[in-house]
């Protein structure tokens, strides 16, 4: 499978009732042979109206926050979430779901085989990392799993309605770009 076949099979992907609201699905979005995989919950307003990743105003602060690490969403990093179609009122994701749409993302990351993933918000942590994960206690500590670092950090959305948590989000960055120094060949290069 390549990345227009997985790209197309998902778009017209009926797996779970949240085709039922969306306007459209949100794939992903990035380099395809990014190192470094950040991964959300799944879209909100904006991101379904658009039909891309981190768009509306907790996008614009993690852009910041990509910014501040020499990343780019266009260039050397890649966006994806737990579930590709918006759930009702932005309520989480059922376990259902969830478990309906994550063969998505394992193909994405099948393809892209990257060296580290961030999760962003508890949703995405506790899928992706250990079910009981806690963000407020965890947050910026990576773990290995099959040779790929995994690490958990505060969801922009979280940030933007509690701003105290900022400095330790910006800490966690800043651990990230250590860490990419690291472990990964050409995030930085170039
Ligand atoms: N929140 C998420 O978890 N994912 C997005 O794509 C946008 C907002
Ligand atoms: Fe398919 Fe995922 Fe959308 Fe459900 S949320 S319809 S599993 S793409």
């Amino acid at each position: 499978m390549d990345w227009q076949t997985l790209q197309t099979e998902c778009t017209a992907c009926t797996r779970c009732e949240l085709c039922t609201g969306r306007t459209n699905v949100v794939f992903g979005q990035g380099a395809t042979d990014a190192e470094v995989l950040f991964v959300g919950e799944g879209p909100g307003q904006s991101e379904d109206e658009q039909g891309l990743p981190f768009v509306g105003r907790s996008g614009q602060l993690l852009d910041k926050y990509l910014f501040a690490i020499d990343l780019d969403r266009k260039k050397n990093c890649y966006i994806a979430n737990i579930v590709k179609c918006r759930p009702p009122q932005n309520r989480d994701p059922l376990p259902a779901e969830s478990e309906a749409c994550m063969p998505w993302l394992r193909e994405q990351f099948r393809l892209l085989q990257p060296r580290i993933v961030v999760c962003l918000g508890r949703v995405a942590a506790q899928r992706m990392i250990r079910p009981d994960f806690s963000v407020t206690k965890e947050h910026g500590q990576f773990v290995e799993k099959n040779g790929v670092l995994f690490m958990g950090t505060f969801h922009p959305a979280a940030l933007l309605r509690s701003p105290r948590n900022k400095p330790d989000a910006f800490a966690d960055f800043a651990a990230l770009r250590e860490k990419i120094g690291e472990v990964c060949q050409h995030t930085y290069k170039e």
